[in-house]
C-alpha cells in the first residue's frame, strides 16, 4: 500500500544555534566546556557566516519548513543590555528561509544561557521566568511579522536531569531540590513567554501564532512482562514523557491556553529493568542483558522506530496537533540513517491513519554539529561537515529523504 502524507505537512531538518553557529563566546556552556576539559564547540559548523549556503542546501533537498534556535547570550550578552546587530543577524537568517519558501520554526531556549543569567544563579532563581520572558518578548516583537511557529524550551526534562539532577552538563549541580525550583521556574517561563508572545501578536494584529515546547519522548519498554517492570515503565512515561507537558498544561484553563501543538523530540528507546525497590532505581535501572536486541546509533542508543508509534497514540488523548520537531541519528552507515528516517516516517503516517494529527517532521539534523558534551564525533547530518574545510558534503540518505519532500510519498 501506498505511503502518502498530505500536502501541507512541514518537511525538514533542525538545528541549533550553540551546535553550528560557533564562537557564542557569551553562552555559559562557553566557559564550562573549558573549565571541564570537554571538546571544545569553537567555531563550530560556521553556521553563523554560511547560514546562506545551508539554506540553498535545504532548499535543494526540498525542505519546506526549518527549526533553528536563537541564541539568548547573542541578543543579551549584559542582563538588560539588548544587541541591535544580533538581533538584525537572526532578522536575516529568518528572512533567507523565507526567500527560500521555508517555514522557520523558531526555538528561543536550547540548553544554552547567558553567563550573566547563570552568574545570577541560572534557572534556580525565582526571577529565571521574568528575564527569560523580557528577552522573548525583545526578540519576537522583531520576529513576529516573519514567525508563525515557536518553540519557548528545548527538552526542559533533559535539560534539568543532565544539569541538575545528574550533574554531568553546567552547572553540574546534584540536587532534587534544586531540580524541583528549575522545573517550576521553567514551566512559569514558558508560561509567561506563551502569553506574551501571543500578546504582541494581538498588539500587531497579526494572525495568532503557534506555540509550544519541544518535549523529549523515549519508548520505555520493560524488559519482562512482569507487573514491576511494567509498572515502572509506566511511571517512567508518566514522570519523564509526560511530566513537564501536564504541569504546563495545569495552566490550561480558560482564558489561557499553555499550549498550541505539542514539540516532540524521539531517538530511542530504553529497556526498562527494576533491579531494587527504591526512588532512584525507579527512575533509571535498566536491562543491560543481552536480549531484545536492536541496532544502535554511534552513541550506543537503541533504534526502535515502533516507540514513536507508541509515544505518539498516547499523546492524542491532549487534542492538540503534534509536530516532530526532532528524530534522527547518528552513524557512520548513511544507509543505517535512510533505514532510521523510513521506520521512523512509516510508523508516524501508520500514528496518522489512526488519527493523531501530525503536522510535520524535522530531521536533527541539517548538518553534523557540536553534540554536547560528546564533541564532534557524533554525526547526525543529512549534510556532512568536513571540520577541517568546513565543506559542506550531502548524503545520499538526505536524497533520498528530499524525495520524500518533495512528494509526500514514502
Ligand atoms: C536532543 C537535543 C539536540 C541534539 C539531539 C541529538 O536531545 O535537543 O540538541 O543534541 O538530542
Amino acid at each position: 500500500m501506498m505511503i502518502k502524507f498530505p500536502q501541507s505537512f512541514l518537511w525538514g531538518a533542525a538545528t541549533s544555534a550553540y551546535q553550528v553557529e560557533g564562537n557564542n563566546v557569551n553562552a555559559d556552556w562557553w566557559q564550562w566546556e573549558k573549565k571541564a576539559g570537554k571538546e571544545q564547540s569553537g567555531k563550530a559548523c560556521r553556521h553563523y557566516e554560511f547560514y546562506k549556503h545551508d539554506f540553498d542546501l535545504a532548499r535543494g533537498l526540498n525542505h519546506n519548513a526549518h527549526r533553528l534556535s536563537i541564541e539568548w547570550s547573542r541578543i543579551e550578552p549584559k542582563e538588560g543590555e539588548f544587541s541591535h546587530n544580533e538581533l538584525k543577524h537572526y532578522i536575516d537568517v529568518i528572512l533567507a528561509l523565507k526567500k527560500r519558501d521555508i517555514e522557520p520554526v523558531v526555538t528561543l531556549h536550547h540548553f544554552t544561557n547567558p553567563v550573566w543569567f547563570s552568574k545570577l544563579g541560572g534557572w534556580e532563581k525565582g526571577r529565571s521566568a521574568a528575564l527569560f520572558s523580557r528577552y522573548c518578548d525583545f526578540v519576537t516583537r522583531a520576529l513576529a511579522k516573519h514567525v508563525h511557529y515557536w518553540i519557548t524550551i528545548n527538552e526542559p526534562t533533559i535539560y534539568i536531569s543532565h544539569a541538575y539532577i545528574l550533574g554531568v552538563w553546567p552547572p553540574q549541580v546534584k540536587s532534587y531540590l534544586k531540580a524541583t525550583a528549575v522545573e517550576e521556574n521553567m514551566a512559569w517561563a514558558h508560561i509567561k513567554a506563551y502569553r506574551a508572545i501571543h500578546k504582541i501578536y494581538e498588539e500587531l494584529r497579526l494572525s495568532a501564532p503557534s506555540i509550544s515546547i519541544s518535549q523529549n519522548v523515549m519508548a520505555f519498554v520493560p524488559c519482562k512482562q512482569d507487573l514491576q517492570n511494567r509498572f515502572t515503565a509506566y511511571l517512567r512515561d508518566r514522570l519523564f514523557n509526560l511530566g513537564f507537558l501536564e504541569r504546563i498544561m495545569r495552566y490550561d484553563l480558560m482564558p489561557h491556553k499553555a499550549m498550541d501543538f505539542i514539540g516532540v523530540n524521539y531517538y530511542s528507546r530504553q529497556l526498562v529493568e527494576l533491579k531494587k525497590f527504591g526512588a532512584a532505581n525507579i527512575a533509571s535501572d535498566v536491562c543491560n542483558k543481552k536480549h531484545h536486541l536492536c541496532e544502535k546509533n554511534s552513541l550506543g542508543w537503541d533504534i526502535y522506530p515502533k516507540g514513536l508509534y507508541e509515544v505518539l497514540l498516547e499523546l492524542e488523548k491532549y487534542n492538540l496537533p503534534i509536530m516532530i520537531t526532532e528524530n534522527g541519528i547518528c552513524t557512520p552507515d548513511d544507509d543505517l540513517r535512510w533505514k532510521y528516517i523510513y521506520g521512523h516516517l512509516k510508523y508516524i503516517h501508520r500514528a496518522m491513519k489512526k488519527g493523531v494529527p501530525v503536522m510535520g517532521y524535522l530531521y536533527w539534523s541539517l548538518i553534523d554539529n557540536f553534540e554536547w558534551d560528546k564533541g564532534f564525533f557524533p554525526r547526525f547530518g543529512l549534510i556532512g561537515i568536513d571540520y577541517k574545510t568546513y565543506k559542506r558534503t550531502v548524503r545520499k540518505s538526505a536524497k533520498k529523504f528530499a524525495r520524500v519532500c518533495k512528494t509526500g510519498i514514502l
